[in-house]
């Protein structure tokens, strides 16, 4: 392997996590191409050198918490999915030396849904109006699915519903229900045994969709989910349709989906 000719990926987070690193570089392995990824911990002031460093070094990086709209204005251009979700997560470097950002959590979400069900003209409640929920909101629009938001900050979740032209629902009432449940807070990523909703009210939906990715336990929202004979969309897999969409982007290669599907196992068993 001649590392002068190595190119190079990575991701820029506040507190960078292991599962772009562990996916792409052994995405690299699988398919043999010269390229090697990082993830370089990015604080909000250093922004603007760490996008010229990278610009300098790297043919794209991933982009997570807190930088998704920040990184905004360093675009030339943009594919659809960041113009409608008003967030980016992936920057290419175009060959004019120009970035281009795509957002592929929508197309992530997007691809674990259509695999899992059809949510056409039916009901979807999605609790959350953060980065992942806009990512959600547009897969879900797309989809064809009948979307309500709620959120324990009403006004965001207003806000967003008006964005997607979706509905906004109430969730201190709890006796909403529907065809699919969508987890997109936070909830149950500190800590696993901590669920968004109660049992009660899983009852009264035929799918569970989590955004939260846990290494070795499953989040209570899936357990709870699976204990109840429900359908799961889990968030590790919407994480892997995204990261395979990254590799795309990245290489203009496609890996095989037993690679993707031992991933997934690799990383729900291991700590
Ligand atoms: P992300 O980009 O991962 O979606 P975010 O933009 O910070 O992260 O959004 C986090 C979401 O989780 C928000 O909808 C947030 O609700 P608020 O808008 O009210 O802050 C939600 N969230 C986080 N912790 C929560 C909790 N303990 N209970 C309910 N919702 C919570």
């Amino acid at each position: 392997m001649n590392y002068r000719e190595t190119k190079h990926f990575g991701s820029i987070a506040s507190k960078p996590g292991s599962f772009g690193v562990e996916f792409h570089n052994r995405g690299y392995q699988e398919l043999g191409l010269n390229c090697h990824y990082q993830a370089l911990q990015v604080k909000p002031e250093q922004l603007f050198v760490a996008m010229g460093i990278l610009r300098n070094n790297f043919q794209g990086w991933g982009v997570s918490m807190p930088h998704k709209l920040a990184v905004l204005a360093y675009l030339s251009s943009s594919d659809q999915s960041v113009e409608k979700t008003g967030a980016v997560n992936t920057v290419l470097k175009q060959p004019d030396g120009s970035l281009k950002g795509f957002n592929t959590d929508y197309m992530g979400a997007k691809k674990a849904i259509q695999e899992s069900s059809d949510i056409r003209h039916k009901p979807v409640m999605m609790i959350g109006a953060g980065g992942a929920a806009r990512a959600i909101a547009l897969a879900v629009t797309e989809l064809g699915g009948d979307l309500f938001i709620g959120n324990r900050t009403e006004e965001k979740a207003r806000d967003l519903a008006e964005r997607f032209s979706a509905n906004f629902f109430d969730l201190s009432n709890s006796d909403y229900q529907g065809y699919l449940l969508v987890n997109a807070t936070s909830v149950g990523m500190a800590n696993p045994d901590e669920s968004p909703v109660s049992r009660d009210i899983l009852e009264g939906f035929d799918a569970v969709m989590d955004v939260v990715v846990t290494r070795g336990l499953e989040t209570k929202l899936v357990r709870d989910a699976r204990e109840l004979g429900k359908p799961v969309i889990k968030g590790l897999t919407m994480t892997t349709h995204q990261a395979a969409e990254q590799f795309r982007l990245y290489t203009g290669r496609e890996l095989p989906r037993s690679f993707l599907d031992n991933f997934m196992e690799y990383w729900q068993c291991s700590k």
